[in-house]
């Protein structure tokens, strides 16, 4: 540590201010981007600070030559910018889980490369502490590399996405990662056995893909904050094997709002963190389709649905998952205009994981440029919507299902939903009486107050839409 300590005092003046610049501007970033009135602004803070990280960390002198550097910068920057610009809104959940990945290899590529040149030139700077909490980046980075991969795959359906579960899993993956630690520690006691470090390695490896594949599609938004804390977990042990402050500082930031994150959406799917990590959410029944389907429902029009709209006082719209496949947050701008034109009073109901990310909804009705204070959060509408004349549903589905609160074996039983079917009407725009993430039929669509407005969201409000601004209204 005496040796470390000597290096971090030996940053160039220039370094050391961009390093506390830019770690308070991550401090800045994650308070900024917790509310969208200010999340650009986040978003923005959070960029300079890494720009001005690389700029103080390419400054440093024990940095020789750049060909390499910018050789990889290019090469990384051609890949990450078709990535960014090319993929979709809703694709964003897989995107988040490659780059995790990205950052898992590199992490384990450093100490890995750290390991087998201080072995061979400067084998005194392996001391215990460096050691192990290098042993603890490289078994962390590796494990987020593969488990982020499988995230990435079975969100893209590129691999199966139901849980994938055999007998004894718990124990040979316990069992697996205890050896994994074991060579860990031993090698933290003699670096030197030079043997086990590759061991290590595959073990980290198989563990992150052994980890991820029981568990469901259903819960890979959550496993992959957790992979993103745990990312960030393993880039503040880099810190301290580089003695890099602002790494420390940045993954510890990263490392605890991701799992501060997980926490969240267990929460607010009510979720216990031992049940997404073992349990089998994604294999849900399909039979209560079956039995729902027999049933019948009353559906409207667009021209009825609109002539609802407009007699109404109060309109409550619950934006879903639905609204984002069809792209359809600037007809439902349209819609909000129109109807606000006419008198009606119309709030957006953002339930915290509609959509399949944390903040969806709020990205896209911002994207549309709908009033924040028109954004109403589950807990500050649902007292309201009692006296709220229309809900208006657009393409949500288990956040409005009313088995949550009173159906025991329901697997989404306990997960808060928008009460919806408390509003005098009831009316759902959605293409069939398919069901949602969780796989389950949704009583609400047979209430004798609910209107199914089948079709595709955008062109389903785009239809309303015109019969709200058309010369005759
Ligand atoms: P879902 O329950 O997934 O329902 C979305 C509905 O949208 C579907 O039933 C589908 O019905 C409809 N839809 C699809 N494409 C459409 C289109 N083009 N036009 C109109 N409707 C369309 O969505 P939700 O209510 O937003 O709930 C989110 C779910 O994801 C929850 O189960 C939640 O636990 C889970 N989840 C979310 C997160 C986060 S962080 N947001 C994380 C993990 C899991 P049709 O096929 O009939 O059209």
């Amino acid at each position: 540590m005496g040796e470390n300590a000597m290096h971090g005092s030996a940053l160039p003046l220039f370094t050391q201010v961009a390093y506390l610049v830019a770690a308070g501007l991550f401090i800045l970033s994650l308070k900024w981007l917790s509310a969208p009135t200010t999340a650009r602004r986040g978003v923005i803070a959070g960029e300079v600070g890494m720009v001005l990280a690389i700029v103080g960390t390419l400054l440093l002198p024990q940095i020789k030559a750049f060909h390499w550097i910018i050789l990889t910068m290019l090469i990384g920057s051609a890949i990450g910018i078709p990535i960014a610009l090319l993929m979709p809104m809703t694709a964003v959940p897989q995107r988040t889980a490659l780059s995790h990945s990205f950052g898992g290899l590199a992490v384990g590529a450093v100490g890995t490369a750290k390991y087998y040149l201080w072995l061979s030139q400067e084998p005194e700077r392996l001391s215990y502490f460096t050691m192990g909490v290098l042993s603890f980046e490289v078994l962390l980075g590796f494990l987020t590399f593969t488990g982020s991969l499988m995230a990435f795959g079975k969100l893209q359906e590129l691999i199966p996405t139901r849980p994938i579960v055999y007998k004894g899993q718990n124990v040979i993956n316990l069992g697996l990662l205890a050896v994994a630690i074991g060579a860990g520690v031993w090698l933290t006691l003699d670096p030197s056995k030079s043997a086990l470090f590759p061991l290590l390695i595959a073990l980290s490896l198989l563990f992150g893909v052994l980890l991820i594949i029981p568990i469901g599609g259903a819960d890979m938004p959550t496993v992959i904050s957790l992979l993103n804390s745990y990312a960030g977990l393993s880039a503040a042990a880099m810190g301290f094997v580089l003695d890099n402050k602002l790494l420390i500082i940045a993954g510890a930031l990263d490392g605890s709002s991701g799992f501060i994150l997980s926490i969240i959406m267990c929460r607010a799917m009510n979720r216990s963190f031992t049940n997404v990590l073992f349990g089998a959410f994604g294999q849900v029944s399909a039979k209560a389709l079956e039995a729902g389907e027999k049933r019948s429902v009353r559906s409207a029009m667009p021209e009825e649905a609109a002539q609802i709209l407009e007699t109404a006082q109060s309109v409550v719209i619950v934006p879903g998952y639905g609204m984002a496949v069809a792209q359809a947050q600037h007809k439902v701008r349209e819609l909000y205009d129109a109807l606000t034109r006419r008198g009606v009073d119309v709030k957006f109901a953002i339930h915290p994981v509609a959509g399949r990310m944390p903040g969806h909804m709020n990205v896209l009705l911002a994207e549309a440029d709908i009033p924040y204070d028109r954004l109403y959060e589950m807990e500050d509408i649902n007292s309201e919507l009692a006296q709220t004349d229309v809900a208006l549903i657009i393409g949500a589905n288990d956040v409005t299902n009313p088995a949550a609160r009173h159906d025991k074996s329901s697997p989404i039983y306990g997960m808060p939903i928008i009460d919806v079917d408390r509003a005098r009407t009831v009316m759902v725009i959605k293409r069939s009486l398919g069901a949602g993430f969780a796989g389950i039929d949704n009583e609400l669509y047979f209430m004798d107050k609910t209107l199914m407005l089948f079709g595709d969201a955008k062109a389903y409000v785009s239809e309303m839409v015109k019969e709200l601004t058309s010369g005759g209204h």
